[in-house]
């Protein structure tokens, strides 16, 4: 079975002309099934950048992204990229995007709900794991930043993605709800 992720030649430069600054230049990355790898660098080097092209939030200036096999690069509908980003992908940003006119086990079970399936079970099973099952059917604005985060890794593993993006996703947790998150993490991978 192919590798569930592939990059090949990766470059990325933001803006043009004399304005123009290269973040990714020909980077190379393989990443097995069922694994779980950490991206380490500091502020600024290109991290949110990568998960961004990887998630086809943006666009390469070239090289190639392989997600099982396929070049996600080539695909320039914005229908299908989000077809496929909705079938393949979960994503935890660092801040939580949560949808603030739903509660939290709706935004948990969103995903599924746009694929049509009622996942509501799962999702609050996942908010109970993550510790803020009590809190299903309060709306974001009225929780913590941290709970909000919680919520949002609930809604991105609800989904059972194939492949899933975190952007510092523990950035508004305490020192043991962050090794529980990656902890999580792992068992899932
Ligand atoms: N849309 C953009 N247009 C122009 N430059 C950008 C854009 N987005 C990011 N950059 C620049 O690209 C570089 C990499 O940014 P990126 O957000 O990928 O870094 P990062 O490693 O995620 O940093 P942090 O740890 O602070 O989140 C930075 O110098 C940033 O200023
Ligand atoms: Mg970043």
């Amino acid at each position: 079975m192919a590798d569930i992720l592939e990059i090949k030649n990766l470059t990325k430069i933001y803006g043009q002309g004399k304005e123009n600054l290269c973040v990714l230049e020909n980077a190379n990355l393989t990443v097995a099934r069922g694994t779980f790898v950490v991206l380490l660098g500091p502020s600024g080097s290109g991290k949110s950048t990568l998960l961004n092209l990887i998630g086809m939030l943006d666009t390469a200036t070239s090289g190639e992204i392989l997600l099982e096999g396929k070049d996600i690069t080539k695909i320039k509908s914005e229908t299908k990229r989000s077809a496929l980003r909705l079938k393949k992908i979960g994503f935890v940003f660092q801040f939580d995007g949560l949808l603030p006119e739903f509660n939290l086990l709706e935004n948990a079970a969103m995903p599924g709900l746009m694929r049509g399936k009622n996942e509501t079970r799962r999702a609050q099973n996942l908010l109970d794991q993550l510790g803020v099952g009590s809190m299903s059917h309060k709306m974001p604005a009225d929780l913590s930043g941290g709970e909000k985060q919680r919520a949002a890794i609930a809604r991105a593993l609800c989904n059972k993605p194939d492949l899933l993006l975190a952007d510092e996703p523990t950035g508004n947790l305490d020192a043991a709800r962050k090794e529980q998150v990656f902890k999580d993490f792992a068992t899932l991978a």
